[in-house]
C-alpha cells in the first residue's frame, strides 16, 4: 500500500464536533502505574497507538498480564515489587521517549541488567539526561555514546534517595526521578521547572506518599518510598496535543468552527491555547470540569478574521512543546513577524523539529531566521502556493508529518507527503477524522 498521502486541494469550511483519540502522556502513565497496582486496573480510551502499545509490551516482558478487549484495557499488577526481573529481558520502546525514560525509573531496582532499545528515531535521542540522575540513586549505566540506546540499566537493591535539580521543563526527566524516589527508602527531593504535571496528579489521586508544593516558576516534589499502590480505574481524556491540528486547521480556515469534546486542558498542557488566543483566534472552554485532579472541557474554535503576530514569552514552552510545528503554520500566516525564543529543546525529540518547522515554512515561501535556539517567522497572510512540495526522510516524525497535511490543506499547493505509517506512534486515527471534516463541510 502506499505509504505517503497527496494533497491538492484546500478544505472547504466546515463546521463540526469531533472527538479525538485518548492523551498519549497518560495513557503511558496509566500503564506503568497500573503495572505496579495491587489488583486489576482498567482503562477506558486508553489511546491505541504503537507508543502505548510499546508500553503494554513492557509491562508484559516484565511478566504482568494484561487485555485489551472491546476498547477496555485491564492490567493486572502484582504489587510494587510484581515485575520478574528475569535474565537477558530487552525492553523495546520503540519511537517513545517517554516511555523509554519513564520506565527507567521504576526498572532501578531490577534484579539483573535490563536492555532497553528504541527505533532509529528514538536511538539518535539524549538518554543522558536520565542516566545521570538515576545514577546518582545507585543504579549504574551502560550507554551507546555515553547519552544514547542501546543501553543497559545495572538495577541496585541499595539505593539513596537524591537532590534533583530538573532544569530544563521536562516531565520525562522530572518523571523518571519521581519513579525511582517511589522505589528509594529515604525522602527524594525534586525542584523542577514547571512541565506536565500528570505523574504528579495521578500520585495523589492514588494517596501515595508525594508531595508537591507549587512555586511561582518551579515546583518543589518530595517523594518517599511507596508500599503499595491501590488498582487505578481511568476514563482517559483526549490529548490537547492531537487536537492542536484540528485547532490551528480551523485557525487557518475560512468560515468555519469546531467543537472538540472532552479534552484534558490541564494548565501544564494549554500552552496552545494561549498562544493562540494572543494571536487572535476565538477559543472557548466549554463544560468544564475536574476528573481525578484533570481538567477537562470541550474546545471550541473559531475561523478569525485575521491573525497577529506574536512575541511569545519563552515561559509557555513547556506547556507548548510538541505543538511549536503547528503553531509556526499560524504564524506564517500572521500580519507581520513572530518571534519564538529558547526553543532548542525542539532539536531533542522525535526529529530534530526547529529544523523541520524551518524546512516546512521554507516549503510554503515564508522567510525565517533561526539563531541559538530563536526562531523569527516571517508572516504572510495571503500565502497562495501551486508548486509541488515534497515531504520526506524526516525520521517519521508523527508532528512532521500531521503538521505538512494541515499546512496542505490550508495553503494549496500540491504535497506529496511521506510515511503515512508515522501517525501510528500517536494518533491513527488523524486522517480519517479529517476525512470526516472534509465530507459535507
Ligand atoms: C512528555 C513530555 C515531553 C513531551 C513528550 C511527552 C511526557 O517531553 O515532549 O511528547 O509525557 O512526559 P520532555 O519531558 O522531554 O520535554
Amino acid at each position: 500500500m502506499l505509504n505517503k498521502v497527496i494533497i491538492k486541494n484546500k478544505i472547504n469550511p466546515f463546521k463540526k464536533t469531533i472527538l479525538i483519540s485518548g492523551d498519549k502522556s497518560l495513557s503511558i502513565r496509566w500503564v506503568l502505574f497500573s503495572s505496579l497496582a495491587d489488583g486489576v486496573s482498567k482503562s477506558k480510551n486508553l489511546l491505541m497507538s504503537q507508543d502505548v502499545f510499546a508500553a503494554i509490551k513492557a509491562v508484559k516482558k516484565l511478566g504482568i498480564k494484561v487485555k485489551i478487549k472491546n476498547k477496555i484495557c485491564e492490567i493486572y499488577g502484582r504489587g510494587i515489587n510484581g515485575y520478574n526481573y528475569k535474565k537477558n529481558i530487552i525492553i523495546n520502546a520503540e519511537n517513545s521517549g517517554t516511555l523509554g525514560r519513564l520506565i527507567l525509573g521504576l526498572l532501578i531496582n531490577s534484579t539483573y541488567p535490563i536492555k532497553l532499545i528504541g527505533d532509529k528515531s528514538l536511538s539518535k535521542r539524549d538518554f543522558k539526561r536520565i542516566s545521570d540522575p538515576l545514577s546518582k540513586f545507585g543504579a549504574k549505566f551502560k550507554l551507546k555514546n555515553k547519552k544514547n540506546l542501546p543501553l543497559i540499566i545495572y538495577g541496585s537493591k541499595k539505593l539513596n534517595p537524591i537532590k534533583y535539580f530538573e532544569k530544563k521543563g521536562s516531565a520525562q526527566c522530572k518523571s523518571a526521578v519521581i519513579f525511582a524516589g517511589m522505589r528509594t527508602e529515604g525522602i527524594t527531593i525534586i525542584r523542577a521547572k514547571k512541565s506536565r504535571n500528570h505523574t504528579e496528579l495521578l500520585s495523589k489521586s492514588l494517596k501515595l506518599p508525594i508531595l508537591v508544593k507549587e512555586k511561582k516558576n518551579y515546583d518543589e516534589i518530595k517523594i518517599k518510598k511507596v508500599k503499595k499502590i491501590n488498582i487505578l480505574n481511568y476514563n482517559i481524556p483526549s490529548d490537547i496535543s492531537s487536537s492542536a491540528f484540528f485547532i490551528v486547521l480551523t485557525a487557518l480556515s475560512k468560515n468555519s468552527e469546531i467543537i472538540i469534546k472532552n479534552v484534558n486542558i490541564n494548565k501544564s498542557r494549554i500552552g496552545i491555547i494561549t498562544i493562540l488566543k494572543k494571536m487572535g483566534v476565538e477559543i472557548i472552554f466549554q463544560n468544564q470540569r475536574i476528573y481525578k485532579g484533570e481538567k477537562i472541557a470541550n474546545i471550541k474554535v473559531k475561523s478569525p478574521k485575521s491573525l497577529k503576530p506574536i512575541n511569545c514569552p519563552s515561559n509557555l514552552n513547556s506547556s507548548a512543546i510538541d505543538e511549536f510545528l503547528i503553531i509556526f503554520l499560524v504564524a506564517a500566516k500572521a500580519n507581520g513577524v513572530s518571534v519564538f525564543k529558547n526553543l532548542n529543546e525542539l532539536n531533542q525529540k522525535e526529529s530534530p523539529r526547529l529544523k523541520w518547522g524551518e524546512k516546512i515554512l521554507k516549503n510554503i515561501g515564508i522567510k525565517t531566521i533561526i539563531s541559538n535556539g530563536t526562531i523569527k517567522i516571517f508572516g504572510n497572510p495571503n500565502i497562495t502556493l501551486n508548486k509541488k512540495i515534497i515531504i520526506k526522510n524526516y525520521l517519521k516524525d508523527h508532528r512532521v508529518f500531521m503538521t505538512s497535511v494541515i499546512a496542505a490543506l490550508s495553503f494549496g499547493g500540491i504535497w506529496h507527503i511521506h510515511d503515512k505509517d508515522s501517525i501510528k506512534t500517536s494518533f491513527p486515527d488523524f486522517l480519517k477524522i479529517l476525512f470526516k471534516l472534509k465530507k459535507n463541510g
